[in-house]
């Protein structure tokens, strides 16, 4: 049913309080902004330092400088050839995916929602007036770019297979040259397993899968995918976090190995 009343009435409750919630609506916002900006800080940090790495002994590589392409990346690291130049220090050694995999995460559905909500506060939550006096949703031009983030997911996607070759070739340079698995090269392939989780669990992935068909029933090999990506979707928001946090400790463990404060402990070879 269309709305009598004049927009501006339309758009907020006219009552003096914020909100007339009882309940603490605040908390999910507030540990959402604690959460990601944790990473952000963690993660810039780590970016930027261009240091720890790599373990050159076990070709253990942080997914935070892969593929490294800078001619500074230290030999071995650039599994894919490196420029002629080193980068300056404000670009990062993984100067292509980094960025692709910040726009994939930035346009993801779920981020979205968390950061509308908590950093920008529109809205805040169910029932509590935001700061803003009007809401424009999507429709400007910088908030259309959210709509390039079926292209992210292919970049992404493909990034994931570099993550993926990066923990092979890992495993066979153990401590003797040969195949080996050390406790690094489990971190480094969770690590994948989770990203891949939450790469194929994109709302964008679940469209490619079984979008724009008028009948599954004729597209078996279609249905069956659409059906894993339907699981891994319904858990999304669960695989967004969690690989928040095994990023960076898989980041964290690669860097302690290198910088020798750990040493990595070897189940085989
Ligand atoms: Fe979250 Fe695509 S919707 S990664």
């Amino acid at each position: 049913m269309t709305s009598t009343l004049p927009p501006s009435d339309r758009a907020h409750a006219r009552i003096p309080e914020r909100t007339l919630r009882k309940d603490r609506w605040w908390i999910g916002p507030l540990f959402t902004t604690l959460g990601l900006a944790a990473f952000v800080a963690y993660a810039t940090a780590r970016v930027f330092q261009q240091d720890h790495y790599w373990v050159e002994e076990y070709h253990y590589l942080t997914p935070f400088y892969s593929p490294c392409l800078s001619a500074g990346c230290a030999p071995g690291s650039a599994a894919f050839g490196s420029t002629p130049w080193e980068f300056p220090w404000f670009i990062p050694y993984a100067a292509i995916s980094l960025p692709l995999l910040l726009l994939f995460r930035v346009t993801c559905y779920y981020y979205r929602k968390a950061y509308y909500r908590s950093i920008w506060q529109a809205p805040t939550a169910c029932a509590v007036r935001e700061p803003h006096a009007s809401y424009t949703g999507e429709t400007r031009p910088l908030m259309l770019g959210q709509n390039l983030h079926r292209y992210f997911f292919y970049a992404a996607a493909i990034i994931t297979v570099i993550n993926a070759y990066d923990a092979t070739l890992a495993m066979f340079h153990g401590a003797e040259g040969g195949f080996g698995i050390g406790v690094g090269n489990l971190v480094l392939w969770g690590n994948v397993v989770l990203l891949a989780a939450y790469t194929f669990g994109c709302h964008s992935c679940r469209h490619a899968m079984g979008g724009r068909l008028a009948s599954f029933s004729a597209h078996p090999v279609r249905y069956w995918l659409w059906t894993k990506v339907s699981w891994l979707n319904a858990r999304h928001m669960l695989f967004a976090w969690i690989t928040l946090g095994t990023l960076a400790l898989t980041d964290l463990y690669v860097a302690l190995v290198a910088s020798g404060v750990l040493t990595d402990l070897r189940i085989f070879n």
